[in-house]
């Protein structure tokens, strides 16, 4: 590739550098970009770093592990607990919390170490998600986690695609950067916004027949296109990568619904609120698109019960994710 430093762009450090962020917060957000850098080298070597296949293991979700979820649980959970300001971290690989012991541990960092992993063996878009909270305590508990998405201080994603990406906001806009060779995180993207209006929308249609009928009422309309109520054609997108869907949305407009649907009518919906729905709202939010439950409620305003509990989740452009409420 050409040279990018030559090409002008700031690098990751400089632009955190240039942000008025407390140190410590630099810091985790630096350690979270190195180690994103360091996934996106085992992602890409896939069979090469025997990181392929199933790893044999079940975890809280009952869901069985791939390799490349535990490798890269252990390598985000390594580096942050190495951090001084890091006070804990939590992930959807783990079953509790895991405390650090730094007497200047200031933050609580939650994960989606692997993101869509149903895409690791197909070598499709996967990607790493996390959460910054300001920590209550320096040994925190379980409890000192359970804050609504409002509070994060910071919340972005990695996303292991064509161009690996690193998705960013501390809570004045998102930025987005790109990586160069040797893991270098260069600012391509500086302001992104995600348009009001769309014609694109992401839901797993093969859980159509088990969607409530709100749900089944908006989908019936947008597939009904310039002949039915709304007036236009759509399109329509499934990844089955929550990053790989929301980067699309930020990027170029849509909505994405994970609803609840009557298949396991306890669980609210299949996606997690601590390190998947509220990252991925604070940065729709900050991009100045919409994400909520239900086409109203934010999911940002969810207060915690359990570390690990399932939200319904419908975001994105925002008079469309009114489409949804008012459907
Ligand atoms: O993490 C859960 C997840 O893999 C998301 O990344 C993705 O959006 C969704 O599940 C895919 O679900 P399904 O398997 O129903 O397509
Ligand atoms: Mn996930």
């Amino acid at each position: 590739m050409t040279d990018a430093t030559k090409a002008g762009f700031v690098d990751f450090d400089s632009h955190i550098a240039s942000a008025a962020l407390p140190d410590g917060l630099r810091e985790v957000l630096q350690v979270l970009a190195r180690t994103c850098a360091e996934i996106s080298d085992v992602v890409a070597d896939g069979a090469l770093a025997g990181a392929l296949g199933a790893s044999g293991q079940i975890n809280v979700q009952d869901e069985e592990q791939k390799k490349l979820d535990v490798m890269t649980n252990d390598m985000l959970t390594d580096a942050l607990l190495a951090c001084p300001f890091v006070a804990g971290v939590a992930s959807e690989e783990m079953d509790e919390v895991q405390p650090a012991i730094h007497p200047a541990g200031q933050y609580l960092v939650l994960f989606d170490p692997l993101d869509g992993s149903s895409n690791i063996d197909i070598n499709a878009p996967v990607g790493t998600i996390f959460s910054v909270l300001a920590s209550p305590s320096p040994t925190p508990t379980e409890a000192d986690f359970m804050q609504p998405g409002r509070a994060q201080v910071a919340s972005g994603y990695a996303l292991y695609g064509a161009q690996t990406m690193l998705v960013l906001t501390t809570g004045s806009g998102v930025t987005g950067f790109t990586m160069a060779p040797e893991g270098r995180w260069l600012l391509t993207h500086p302001d992104i916004r995600i348009p009001a209006d769309t014609r694109e929308f992401a839901i797993n249609m093969s859980n159509q027949r088990h969607w409530a009928d709100g749900v089944q009422r908006y989908v019936t309309g947008c597939l009904e296109g310039a002949d039915g109520p709304r007036g236009k054609n759509f399109n329509m997108r499934w990844v089955a990568a929550m990053v790989a869907d929301v980067h699309r949305i930020l990027m170029r407009g849509g909505v994405f619904l994970y609803p609840w649907d009557r298949r396991e009518p306890e669980k609210p919906g299949k996606l997690r609120l601590m390190y998947e729905g509220n990252p991925m709202a604070l940065l729709v939010e900050q991009a100045g698109g919409k994400a909520t439950l239900d086409g109203v409620a934010p999911i940002l305003d969810v207060v915690p019960e359990r570390l690990h509990q399932r939200v319904p989740v419908a975001l994105g452009s925002a008079n469309e994710v009114d489409q949804i409420a008012a459907a």
